[in-house]
């Protein structure tokens, strides 16, 4: 497919939020079109919003092979994937990651100031795995791998990312005008993050209260 065709058909998902779930979405975009993916999946852990109502496909992984197997596809060849992870299951996306063709690179943890759980120890941190198609360049500028987190009160989202977290991954992996990829977008915090530093972004989400929460914030940007 030339890139004009290429172009052409992503024009619809561009730098806005679509609805639907992510391995249907995907299947509608060409192979090898997206520069970088940034990503939040559910952790697999159950999580409830504070109303009790259960954050989407949290609480199985039927998904989840199908969806990293959509991401793996339409990303470009030597290219990367950052993605956030629920460390109980860090086995299963370990194994989906490496069956979809995606190799750790790197792990990244973002260190909080407060602590957010306390269970055998109090919990103050996120993690994510770098994760690579094929063998992309190095950065010339590389994040560490322990970056900083703000706290952002879950207002837009029970798991809302701190659009500053996202930042330096976005920055170092990605020029400016390239496609960055979030199909687990909650609040949209990645495609903001996107859009702060130039770059163009593709949006997936299976809650329509999320995409119309989105899709307002986006036009109140423009
Ligand atoms: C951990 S949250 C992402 C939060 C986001 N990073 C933020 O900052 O707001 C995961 C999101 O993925 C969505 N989701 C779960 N399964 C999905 C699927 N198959 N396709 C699209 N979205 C999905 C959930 O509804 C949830 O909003």
């Amino acid at each position: 497919m030339s890139q004009t065709n290429i172009a052409a058909q992503l024009l619809p998902y561009l730098d806005r939020i679509t609805h639907g779930d992510c391995i249907a979405v995907l299947a509608e975009l060409p192979s090898a079109c997206v520069d970088l993916v940034v990503t939040d999946p559910p952790y697999l852990v159950g999580y409830r919003e504070r109303n009790g109502r259960p954050v989407g496909n949290d609480d199985n992984d039927a998904w989840l092979l199908p969806a990293f197997r959509a991401v793996a596809r339409v990303m470009k060849p030597h290219s990367l994937c950052a993605s956030f992870y629920g460390w109980p299951h860090a086995d299963r996306f370990l194994s989906v990651w490496k069956e979809c063709g995606l190799r750790p690179v790197s792990h990244l943890v973002w260190l909080k100031s407060y602590n957010c759980r306390a269970g055998y120890t109090h919990t103050r941190h996120e993690t994510g795995y770098l994760l690579a198609k094929g063998r992309p360049p190095l950065p010339e500028d590389p994040p560490p791998d322990v970056l900083p987190w703000s706290y952002t009160g879950n207002r837009t989202h029970p798991t809302q990312k701190p659009v500053a977290a996202l930042l330096p991954l976005i920055r170092a992996y990605s020029r400016p005008g390239d496609i960055v990829l979030d199909p687990f977008a909650g609040s949209g915090s990645t495609g903001f993050a996107a859009h702060s530093c130039g770059r163009r972004f593709i949006l997936i989400e299976k809650e329509a209260w999320h995409c119309e929460n989105v899709s307002r914030r986006i036009e109140h940007r423009q």
